[in-house]
């Protein structure tokens, strides 16, 4: 019998999420007599009325996958369990709809849901899940945070663009003899700033699972400079924090958006240099969405695309409750209530962070 599947993309954007979408209605092309819809801005789209649905078929994913972003919208803040009212006096307020998403859901003849996200979204596909929901979750984030799979689509493609911004600015730091800070994504884990630094051969890389020493940052610097003349790039995760220190970051007054909105290490850290004596001058570059934005490369194209295939297989089989996983050479499914367990840090024992001390980089420890 044909299955009817409601796609969702939740959290940020990242590459790769429209050649996951595309794959999924590519797949359920081969079936008889199935139907893929797409809900707007995640959940939303079936939360709001009118609902905001979209019909998914080859002629709607045509080529799509080589387009950055989501062809069907997306959110990162509230979500079915926590929609955000506005009381009278202009405050706000989260309300439970989950019971009504599942009842709408329900109404509309839906067989199986698809969500495509982070960390967040992968709780709430969880959540969902327990309250009866045949689900299934695709990982997505560029910060590659998300245990349970080898990677996600869109970090690969984060860090070629970090790479390349890397590259630009030796040749910029090497002319002018100066120290250049590079902010880069990366909330809990530092994956970008790591791969990206071994990649384009900064002397400096400083990640959320290494509190920095500033005076260990400097010996680094003292040692890339003699009679004024030197270079030092500096790559920071934006979670980075120094030792006994926090994260740099503003709360956000967006209603429903629930985490800190990081960003501003770098500047922190070229006070931090500054106050240290040092009298080479520096330069910030904070990377941002930069990262985010724009085509995928082949490989997270790749990457998507066979998440896509596997998650409407997993429709066919119903095997619900469980994630899309990468296990080279395979892909698998995990359940999802293990994949929402555990960050994906770098660990103490990493081959990466062997291997950036191998070249001698300062990872500020
Ligand atoms: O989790 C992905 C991510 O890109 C983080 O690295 C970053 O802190 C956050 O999303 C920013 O999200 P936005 O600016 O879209 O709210």
């Amino acid at each position: 019998m044909g299955k009817k599947v409601l796609v969702v993309t939740g959290g940020g954007d990242c590459p790769g999420l429209n050649a996951v979408i595309r794959a999924i209605v590519k797949r359920s092309a081969q079936e008889k007599d199935c139907e893929v819809i797409g809900s707007i801005e995640s959940y939303n789209g079936i939360l709001v009325d009118p609902m905001e649905v979209v019909v998914l078929n080859e002629y709607a994913v045509a080529g799509i996958h080589v387009r950055g972003g989501t062809i069907i919208g997306t959110t990162n803040k509230g979500g079915p369990f926590a929609w955000p009212v506005q009381n009278e006096d202009g405050s706000w307020s989260a309300v439970d709809r989950s019971q009504e998403l599942l009842q709408r859901i329900q109404n509309l003849s839906i067989d199986a849901v698809i969500s495509i996200g982070g960390d967040g979204s992968q709780k709430i596909s969880q959540k969902l899940f327990e309250m009866g929901c045949n689900i299934i979750g695709v990982p997505k984030t560029i910060d590659n945070d998300l245990s349970a799979t080898d990677f996600t689509f869109g970090f690969r493609t984060a860090v070629q663009i970090a790479t390349e911004s890397v590259d630009k600015l030796v040749t910029t730091a090497e002319s002018h003899n100066r120290i250049m800070i590079m902010e880069v994504m990366g909330r809990q884990a530092g994956w970008i700033a790591l791969h990206s630094a071994i990649a384009g051969g900064a002397e400096v890389c400083l990640i959320p699972e290494i509190p920095y020493d500033i005076d260990k940052v400097m010996e680094k610097i003292n040692s890339r400079f003699s009679n004024g003349k030197g270079f030092v790039v500096i790559v920071v995760a934006e979670g980075a924090k120094p030792k006994g220190g926090t994260v740099t970051g503003t709360i956000s007054r967006e209603a429903g958006y629930e985490n800190i909105r990081l960003g501003g290490v770098a500047y922190k850290l070229k006070q931090e240099i500054k106050d240290k004596g040092c009298e080479a001058s520096s330069r910030v570059t904070v990377l941002g969405h930069l990262q985010r934005g724009g085509i995928p490369i082949a490989i997270d194209r790749l990457l998507a695309t066979q998440f896509g295939v596997k998650a409407f297989e997993m429709v066919l089989e119903e095997d619900f409750g469980k994630m899309v996983s990468a296990r080279h050479p395979n892909i698998v499914s995990v359940p999802l209530e293990e994949a929402t367990k555990h960050y994906n840090f770098i660990g103490k024992d990493s081959n990466l962070l062997k291997t950036a001390r191998g070249i001698g980089m300062c990872l500020g420890d």
